[in-house]
């Protein structure tokens, strides 16, 4: 099995998945948390180098805000369960997104994980936190005008400036859940990725899914625009 080297999910599916279950749909991004664990883990095992997880995305701030509030205390339920197994695993957490406007505490729980694992060297594990694409984009513009006396960029630029410059290119995108969108995820980043929509809620999503996906990516000839 060819295993990408950076795998990007967007974990969809968590409100529905708590409905089919009759729960709150907090129950649903309770029990997303927990599997957030297991995939990372079953990531690590298979040599995967980068995981970036989608977990709140510029346009979630529209949901109720007792949701975003709730979705706001996931990072300390995450790290406060798992940190010490990740760390054992030797996983460096990191972050994309602007972090600035979210709560303190969740700011705070969220530095305090990446400094923990800073100098873990095994596989990174990234949220993606008040993130969005096109944002990512201008942001990398910003840093490239801000660097002074620029006429013309490139797209090594801005790939050299974008939030995720120190990881290899997306290799495969997976989606939970069958909506066929990008959601405003990793737009530049994506351009080349093999794209797997799953026809199962995040919660649900288990280590044996995960294989099937990343089989069927190892399936898929990736021409990269040119011929084989
Ligand atoms: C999408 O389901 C899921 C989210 C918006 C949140 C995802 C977040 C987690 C799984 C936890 C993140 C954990 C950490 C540590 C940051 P949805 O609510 O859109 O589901 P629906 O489409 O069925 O309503």
């Amino acid at each position: 099995m060819n295993i990408p080297q950076h795998i990007a999910i967007i974990m969809d599916g968590n409100g529905r998945w708590a409905k089919q279950q009759n729960k709150p749909r907090s129950y649903g991004h309770f029990v997303g948390t927990d599997n957030v664990r297991n995939i990372a883990l079953k990531a690590d095992e298979l040599g995967v180098k980068v995981l970036t997880l989608y977990a709140f995305s510029t346009e979630n701030w529209k949901r109720p805000k007792e949701e975003i509030d709730y979705l706001m205390s996931l990072p300390a339920v995450f790290f406060d369960k798992f940190l010490k197994e990740l760390m054992e695993k030797n996983i460096k957490i990191e972050v994309i997104g602007d972090l600035s406007v979210l709560p303190v505490k969740t700011i705070k729980v969220l530095n305090q994980a990446i400094k923990k694992t800073k100098h873990n060297s095994g596989m990174i594990l990234v949220f993606a936190l008040n993130y969005g694409g096109r944002n990512d984009i201008v942001e990398a513009v910003n840093e490239i005008i801000k660097k002074g006396n620029i006429t013309a960029i490139t797209e090594q630029d801005i790939t050299n400036n974008i939030s995720t410059k120190n990881y290899p290119d997306v290799d495969l995108m997976i989606r939970t859940s069958l909506d066929y969108r990008i959601s405003n995820f990793l737009l530049w980043q994506l351009s080349y990725a093999e794209l797997i929509f799953i026809d199962c809620y995040w919660p649900a999503f288990n280590g044996e899914k995960f294989v099937e996906a990343i089989e069927e990516y190892s399936n898929r000839q990736r021409r990269f625009g040119g011929l084989l």
